[in-house]
């Protein structure tokens, strides 16, 4: 379970977080759409304090932190607890697929490298890349880097994972195969918050829908209810230009 409450932001005199509430329950998905520049991916990156809050608090399962009160030592039990999947990779360019996945699980879980290497193989032939676990991302596809993103996130078997436009930045024949796989993991009951611009994915694998606009939750639904009947001038309209588009 994550619960966010009240989290505000601001860079300079630009208030970018409005006090943004969102409860997750375990298991759920909850997908997040908006249209760009409206606060999503600062949002998320509020939750792992790779961007810090000016305020609101943070709980994951049975850890509350005030963001104004917050301790090193607590920023790191937190952070623990959930792993992000980027847009942009986010890989370490000079190591290999399979020394990207065993990173966090030496440095910050402490596992031999032993036990690490044989987590890592597992997650990177969960998302299909046994047979490039010794390229470097270089030699990877967008497709294939993002599988190794994903390893990386689910061997660390966060509480929550959080993924921001997972999709975005890839050619379109490699979204089908990334959504598939994101598609499974939900299936397995991982809790998962999912900013994304893929509509149909948001419908077919969230339970409930987000619609984030000015730096707020304007709305959120179940997802049937969502699509079907939204209750906000502006998600109607948001909705509508995404169908147009
Ligand atoms: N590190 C930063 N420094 C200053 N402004 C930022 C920073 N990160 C994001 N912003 C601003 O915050 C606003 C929301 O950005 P972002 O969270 O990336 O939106 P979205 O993910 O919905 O497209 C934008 O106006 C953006 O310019
Ligand atoms: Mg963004």
């Amino acid at each position: 379970m994550i619960r966010l409450s009240n989290i505000k932001k601001s860079f300079g005199e630009n208030q970018v977080l409005h006090g943004v509430n969102l409860s997750v329950d375990t298991g759920e998905v909850v997908s997040i759409i908006g249209a760009s520049g409206s606060g999503k991916s600062t949002f998320l990156r509020t939750i792992n304090f790779l961007e810090k809050a000016d305020s609101g608090s943070i709980t994951i399962d049975d850890l509350t932190i005030d963001v104004e009160k917050v301790n090193d030592k607590e920023i790191v039990n937190l952070c623990k607890k959930t792993a992000m999947v980027f847009q942009s990779y986010n890989l370490f360019r000079h190591r290999t697929a399979l020394e990207n996945v065993m990173e966090a699980l030496i440095i910050v879980q402490k596992k031999s490298k032993h036990e690490a290497r044989d987590i890592a193989i597992a997650e990177l032939e969960r998302v299909g890349l046994l047979d490039r676990i010794n390229y470097y991302p270089h030699q990877l596809s967008g497709g294939q880097q993002q599988r190794v993103g994903i390893a990386r996130a689910l061997a660390i078997n966060p509480k929550v994972m959080l993924f921001d436009e997972p999709t975005s930045a890839l050619d379109p024949e490699m979204v089908g195969g990334i959504l598939d796989i994101i598609r499974s993991i939900a299936e397995q009951g991982r809790t998962m918050i999912v900013v994304t611009h893929e509509m149909n994915f948001a419908q077919e694998v969230s339970d409930k829908v987000a619609f984030f606009a000015a730096g707020n939750i304007v709305e959120i639904e179940r997802t049937k209810e969502f699509f079907t009947s939204p209750k906000k001038v502006l998600t109607h309209q948001f909705l509508r230009h995404m169908k147009a588009s």
